[in-house]
């Protein structure tokens, strides 16, 4: 056999930076002035954000930035292969090439299809996420993971493409559904339990203020949220090691969120998948009982369903948990918290196995449970 080396480093810098504030659209069109992404700009967005996406459009014309505007019917359904492939043959359509940078402007479907139009476009091109749900603001947008779902599982195809920019503008949050707001809590009680106890210690004690959607004190929590996701995507970009704590509460809710045919937000499944998990901890010794409980009290008192739906048999959600791509030889791996703030390692692994028989348990007493009124959509799937 002859042997030719090819030694690779990442030669590209894919360092960004994060910006929090109110009203985005000045900041980037002056920052894209001064500091040119490409020569042209395709905004991307769906379809209940046409007023959002028509003033960015116009606030990048006024810079006198060239800015196109793609949109697509909004939805969890469309991360989907044919809708990526209408977004290819738009941005095709509209003569783009190297010269052209996307702007994602959304929620996380919205990021996560530009995101990976983007990767694969002309082999990459890049992209700015503009987030305006908070599930965005606080998770989807950062960390450069995009893809779109298939019939078989969740993000099953996709690519690692890192932003140039992210630009988190609170005031978008003004306009978003009640439902889709406390979707996003999910992530932040998230990033509470898997590295700031101080953070899920505010959120406790600050629940009224948080849904009013006070835009300073919100600042504040996006921020907080933005510095975990970052030092953890900084420290693993590539989720071999520690990137997989920002996955608490996801083998269960991702296959929670599947088997509802995606009737169930994201952050609605993650919630019953952090309740599901944290009682794993628990049962696994890892976890204290008053840390489950915390965890359960605060995700209910802000709305999230943390009931299993009736429908959803145990056997049914570790079918669909077992199909994760994050498994390892087959068995499903759960990041796990030892503590609020703290997640459990083995050997400097963040993915914990545990036994399915266990865990049969746990979503069968979860099932048993009686959702709460405003659980309607739980209790209804
Ligand atoms: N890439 C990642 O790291 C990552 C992380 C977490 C979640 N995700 C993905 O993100 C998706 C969920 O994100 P999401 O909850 O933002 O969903 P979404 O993008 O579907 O947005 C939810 C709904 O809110 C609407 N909307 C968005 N912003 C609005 C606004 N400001 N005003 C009024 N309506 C608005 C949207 O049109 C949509 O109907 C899932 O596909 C999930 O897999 C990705």
């Amino acid at each position: 056999m002859i042997r030719v080396p090819i030694k690779l480093r990442r030669v590209t810098d894919e360092s960004y930076d994060v910006r929090i504030g109110r009203g985005v659209a000045p900041r980037l069109t002056v920052a894209l002035r001064k500091r040119p992404l490409a020569q042209r700009y395709i905004l991307v967005t769906d379809s209940h954000l046409t007023r959002q996406g028509d003033a960015l459009q116009a606030a990048f014309r006024r810079r006198g930035l060239s800015a196109d505007l793609i949109s697509f019917p909004a939805g969890e359904g469309s991360k989907s292969r044919r809708v990526r492939d209408e977004i290819e043959d738009g941005v095709i359509g509209l003569g783009a090439g190297r010269d052209t940078a996307l702007v994602a402007l959304g929620g996380g479907v919205v990021g996560d299809l530009t995101g990976f139009v983007a990767a694969t476009f002309n082999r990459g091109i890049p992209y700015i996420q503009v987030p305006t749900t908070l599930i965005g603001m606080v998770d989807s947008a950062i960390g450069g993971k995009t893809g779109i779902n298939h019939p078989a599982g969740k993000n099953l195809i996709g690519a690692f493409h890192q932003p140039a920019a992210v630009y988190v503008d609170v005031d978008y949050l003004k306009t978003l559904p009640d439902r889709h707001y406390v979707s996003g809590l999910a992530e932040v009680i998230k990033c509470g339990v898997i590295a700031d106890r101080v953070l899920f210690a505010s959120l406790e004690t600050q629940i009224e203020r948080i849904l009013r959607r006070e835009p300073d004190l919100m600042s504040h929590v996006i921020e907080a949220c933005c510095r975990i996701k970052a030092r953890v995507v900084m420290g693993d970009p590539r989720e071999s090691s520690r990137r997989k704590i920002l996955n608490f509460g996801h083998t269960i809710g991702h296959a929670i969120e599947t088997l509802s045919g995606f009737r169930l937000a994201h952050g609605e499944a993650v919630s019953i998948g952090m309740v599901a998990e944290a009682r794993i901890a628990a049962r696994l010794g890892l976890l204290a009982d008053g840390a489950v409980e915390r965890i359960s009290a605060l995700c209910d008192r802000v709305g999230l369903p943390t009931a299993v739906p009736p429908a959803f048999t145990p056997a049914a959600i570790l079918q669909v948990a077992r199909r994760d791509k994050k498994n390892r030889l087959g068995r499903i791996v759960y990041a796990l918290p030892i503590r609020i703030g703290a997640m459990a390692s083995e050997r400097g692994d963040y993915a914990i196995t545990a036994d399915d028989v266990l865990v049969t348990e746990i979503l069968q007493d979860l099932r048993r449970l009686r959702p709460r009124p405003r659980g309607l959509i739980a209790a209804e799937i």
